[in-house]
């Protein structure tokens, strides 16, 4: 066992996303929306769509390879792997195993986190915890998502959601750099606002789910905007109390992209100017566990993160699941 208590920092980022565009303009020739009003309500111009033979397990690996690089590691010092996927290749084994394999990097230990919207937020935070105690020396955390295999491409909220991966290699760091405080939080009351009914143990999927399309997403829109405008804020506020921060030395939010509109009510609510809520969700609408990964892989690559950079980071999804954390860039 090494020292314990170990600060924690993020060494290389990597993204992966398909190929195939949808724009607003294509889903306008096949659902009842349109590409004004998505554009308005949820900042998104186009999405990126897996191919049939293209699971969430080969966006991971992809986004993995990269990181892995990008942090001038090899495979084999990798640790532990976490997956933060809703959309598994399989119910078993997990995500993590099978990106394990694809990536040949045999040492890890792999497991999946599932936290919808949240996942890589909760995913980076067991990594720290990992990282801290000394029992880990790098993990790699990946954020992988293909809800276009969930989408009902009949109904118009086909609009929110596109498929992509984003990752980041955790390892220790110096005393006064890396993370400075994370918050989870769960609320399971909130369980049936983002929702996959069927496939799993509570209802099987059978001929008759299918035909319902239960093991399609449900969304209460409504609900999400609610909640999220209420839940980031406090997660935020609560990470700067835990800090001693103010808004104002945060350089850049790196959040969770649900919506255009959720974000705006958040940065005013918590008073942090737009220039510094950083998005995306223009070319790649909401990829659920894969947006703040992503998000950080262009940030980071852009050469915009300077060292001594303070940065949050801030999620809610389905469960409800939400946090933030803030980290000092090194
Ligand atoms: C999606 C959202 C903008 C809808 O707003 P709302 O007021 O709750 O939705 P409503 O169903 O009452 O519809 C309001 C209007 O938008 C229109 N609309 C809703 N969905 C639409 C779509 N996909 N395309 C085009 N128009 C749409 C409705 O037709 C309605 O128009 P009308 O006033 O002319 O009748 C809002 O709920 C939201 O931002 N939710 C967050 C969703 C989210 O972030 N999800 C991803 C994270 S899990």
């Amino acid at each position: 066992m090494k020292q314990l208590v170990r600060n924690v920092k993020i060494i290389g980022t990597g993204s992966y996303t398909p190929e195939t565009v949808y724009t607003n303009k294509f889903l306008e020739s096949i659902i009842s929306t349109n590409d004004f009003w998505i554009q308005e309500n949820l900042g998104i111009k186009e999405r990126r769509i897996a191919a049939e033979n293209e699971a969430t397990s080969d966006l991971a690996a992809k986004a993995g390879i990269n990181a892995i690089e990008n942090s001038g590691l090899s495979r084999n010092d990798i640790d532990l792997i976490i997956i933060a996927t809703a959309t598994p290749d399989r119910l078993a084994p997990s995500t993590a195993a099978i990106v394990q394999d694809k990536i040949e990097a045999y040492n890890a230990v792999a497991f999946d986190v599932s936290a919808v919207c949240s996942g890589f937020l909760y995913g980076m935070s067991v990594a720290s915890q990992f990282i801290a105690s000394g029992v880990y020396d790098n993990v790699l955390v990946i954020g992988a998502d293909t809800f276009s295999k969930i989408t009902d491409w009949k109904r118009r909220d086909a609009v929110f959601f596109g498929d992509g991966a984003g990752a980041a290699v955790f390892s220790s760091g110096n005393v006064n750099e890396g993370f400075l405080a994370f918050r989870l939080y769960t609320d399971g009351r909130g369980k049936w606002n983002y929702t996959i009914p069927a496939g799993g143990s509570e209802m099987p999927a059978t001929k008759e789910t299918i035909e319902k399309g239960l093991h399609f997403f449900q969304m209460n829109g409504r609900a999400v905007y609610n909640t999220g405008t209420q839940v980031l804020p406090k997660a935020i506020n609560q990470v700067l109390d835990d800090t001693g921060l103010n808004i104002d030395e945060i350089d850049y939010l790196i959040p969770h992209q649900p919506s255009i509109r959720i974000l705006q009510k958040t940065a005013e609510t918590i008073g942090l100017p737009w220039e510094r809520v950083m998005t995306n969700m223009d070319k790649y609408a909401n990829t659920s566990g894969g947006t703040i990964p992503i998000l950080l892989d262009e940030v980071n690559k852009s050469g915009k993160l300077k060292k001594g950079n303070i940065v949050l980071f801030a999620a809610v999804g389905s469960g409800w699941t939400y946090g933030a954390s803030i980290i000092k860039w090194t």
